[in-house]
């Protein structure tokens, strides 16, 4: 019997994954704007900008009870006002399903939310590890000047609710202030 060679490659330094049931997805300012505190700043960048884009291997159907999804996510540096580019953040559908995020490279925020709506934030860098919950709602933002990646590990039947954060969005916008990011109330 042979041993057989995988048929998917994950580069450990840039997170990219190639080869069998993988699968890559652009997130333009078009897509995400509406998540942005300044609409009229929003209005008035190049829609096509790519936010963010996400690599992911899918080995079983979505929905499969006891699968695993992975991913890698790759959020460019840039600023809608002076609110850093992040993630549109979501709930998982099965609120009970948990995921685990880590660093790869760059630094930036990850925004996390209880059904409640009290929010907190955890810094990411290269080797943090960050297991979110379930019942948590999860956003990533880049703070720093080159690509903010991150790996991410979570259940095939998660799903994914953007609904409840496109209504009510996060407490709390990561932004710039005399060139360092802070955390500001969610006035909107
Ligand atoms: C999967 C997960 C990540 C995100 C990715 C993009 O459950 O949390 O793979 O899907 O970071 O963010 P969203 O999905 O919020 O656009
Ligand atoms: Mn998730």
């Amino acid at each position: 019997m042979e041993i057989k060679k995988s048929l998917t490659t994950y580069d450990l330094k840039t997170g990219t994954l190639s080869g069998e049931e993988t699968s890559h997805a652009a997130k333009r300012l078009s897509d995400v704007a509406g998540i942005f505190g300044d609409q009229a700043v929003a209005a008035a960048m190049d829609p096509n900008t790519i936010v963010y884009e996400v690599d992911s291997h899918m080995a079983v159907q979505e929905g499969t009870p006891g699968g695993l999804f992975f991913g890698t996510s790759r959020i460019h540096p840039g600023k809608v006002g002076n609110e850093y580019f992040m993630t549109k953040g979501h709930f998982h559908s099965r609120r009970e399903t948990a995921e685990y995020y880590w660093g790869i490279s760059g630094t930036g925020v990850l925004l996390l939310m209880d059904e409640t709506g009290n929010a907190w934030s955890e810094q990411v860098e290269p080797g943090s590890l960050h297991y979110i919950g379930g019942h948590i709602a999860h956003r990533l933002v880049n703070t720093g000047e080159e690509d903010l990646i991150v790996g991410a590990c979570w259940p095939s039947d998660a799903g994914h609710d953007y609904g409840s954060i496109e209504r009510s969005g996060f407490p709390i916008r990561v932004v710039c202030r005399d060139g360092k990011a802070v955390l500001e109330e969610n006035k909107a």
